[in-house]
């Protein structure tokens, strides 16, 4: 990605819809994050994009938060029809459902300038705005899309398989168990009790068996601290697929991986998504010698910035608000914010650990 491709290309206006606060964005501020173009060349596209005129009267010159999120074309600038891409024309127009399709762009404010081959449009885009509140799917885009990308890169998961995770009441998670579950692939979710009573865990683990379409939901203290407690969810997990679970999804390391380990079957791949104990994996030699278990990493601002090409991220984005409309797929459940309430959001957000079930915050970005 180039100044002068950027500078070449036309320049849509989005005005943003609703931008979810994803842990990465908490991270992003923390400084704790990285770019998926390497620090020198989004350094490169930032500077290129405030070299740009359009840019000298409206920035601030600050950096704004956020990833995800759906916005509507209001401009388009350098083209009447703006093709996003060298080899595909999206022709895009005012009043487009787009995602910005570059990671880390800036998605919680009102309008941002993007070049058009960095917005993802939604063919369905206006049916799912007719549902009503644009934040309730704002979580679709990258959140889901994550899941999907996880769920069908790295193993065949074929009707009567088992994927496990942990992290099962986590937005990914929660994408994550209805999509596999309509190809007959069941999910065992981990959870954390942490301080969340009887009722407000059995409430949360009603939620993921109906909504979540999981088939078993297990409290990580419950296995980390009773090894017969263990032994015996490893034999219910094993009686209840063809073979034993071929995908494992790990959100958090630590303890919590190393279950998820010694629950995936021999040859099994453990893809690593997150790290929210912050909590290094540990894994015992013999899962690679003996159990030829396999370790992968995912990244999906990676796959959104530089492994998937436009057909690929409209494909997909459209599959899932097709998901969506026809109702196989929900997304979490959303706690609206305006922008300006950004403080009681990431408070809301701190605190939602002893929550029965989690909401996603979402930013409404519209002006009111
Ligand atoms: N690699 C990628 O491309 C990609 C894309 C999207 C998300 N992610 C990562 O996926 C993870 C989940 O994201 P999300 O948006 O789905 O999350 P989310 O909806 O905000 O949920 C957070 C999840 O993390 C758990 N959690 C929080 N603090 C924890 C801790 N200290 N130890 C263990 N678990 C903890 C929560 O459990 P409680 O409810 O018990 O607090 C909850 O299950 C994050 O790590 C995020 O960065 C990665």
């Amino acid at each position: 990605m180039t100044a002068t491709t950027i500078q070449e290309q036309p320049l849509v206006r989005v005005d943003m819809m609703a931008a979810p606060l994803n842990p990465a964005d908490v991270m992003c501020i923390h400084g704790r994050y990285p770019s998926p173009f390497g620090s020198s060349s989004r350094e490169a596209f930032a500077a290129s994009l405030r070299a740009s005129p359009l840019f000298s009267s409206s920035s601030s010159g600050r950096t704004v938060a956020g990833s995800e999120g759906w916005g509507r074309i209001v401009e388009i600038v350098g083209g009447a029809s703006a093709s996003s891409d060298a080899n595909y024309s999206l022709d895009l127009k005012e009043g487009d459902c787009v995602v910005p399709g570059v990671p880390g762009m800036g998605t919680m404010r009102s309008s941002l300038w993007l070049p058009a081959n960095n917005v993802v449009p939604l063919s369905r885009g206006s049916e799912l705005l007719d549902k009503g509140d644009p934040t309730a799917v704002a979580p679709l885009f990258q959140t889901a899309g994550t899941a999907l990308r996880m769920l069908e890169d790295f193993v065949d998961l074929q009707r009567g398989d088992i994927v496990v995770q942990n992290a099962g009441n986590s937005a990914v998670g929660l994408m994550a168990s209805q999509l596999v579950s309509s190809n007959g692939v069941k999910t065992v979710s981990l959870v954390r009790r942490g301080d969340r009573s009887t009722s407000q865990y059995d409430e949360l683990v009603e939620y993921l068996t109906v909504t979540g379409k999981n088939v078993a939901v297990f409290a990580e203290e419950d296995l980390t601290n009773d090894s017969a407690s263990f032994r015996s969810c490893l034999e219910h997990v094993r009686e209840m697929g063809q073979a034993p679970p071929r995908l494992a999804l790990n959100a958090v390391g630590g303890v919590s991986s190393s279950l998820l380990l010694n629950m995936l079957g021999d040859s099994g791949t453990m893809v690593t998504y997150g790290g929210m104990s912050q909590q290094p994996i540990q894994v015992k030699t013999t899962q690679f010698i003996f159990r030829d278990k396999r370790l992968v990493g995912y990244w999906h601002s990676r796959w959104m910035a530089q492994q998937s090409s436009i057909e690929e991220r409209v494909a997909m984005m459209d599959r899932l608000v097709s998901l969506v409309l026809d109702a196989s797929l929900q997304c979490p459940p959303v706690k609206s914010f305006h922008l300006s309430e950004f403080q009681a959001a990431l408070e809301f957000e701190a605190n939602q650990s002893n929550q029965a079930i989690r909401r996603k915050v979402v930013f409404d970005c519209r002006e009111h």
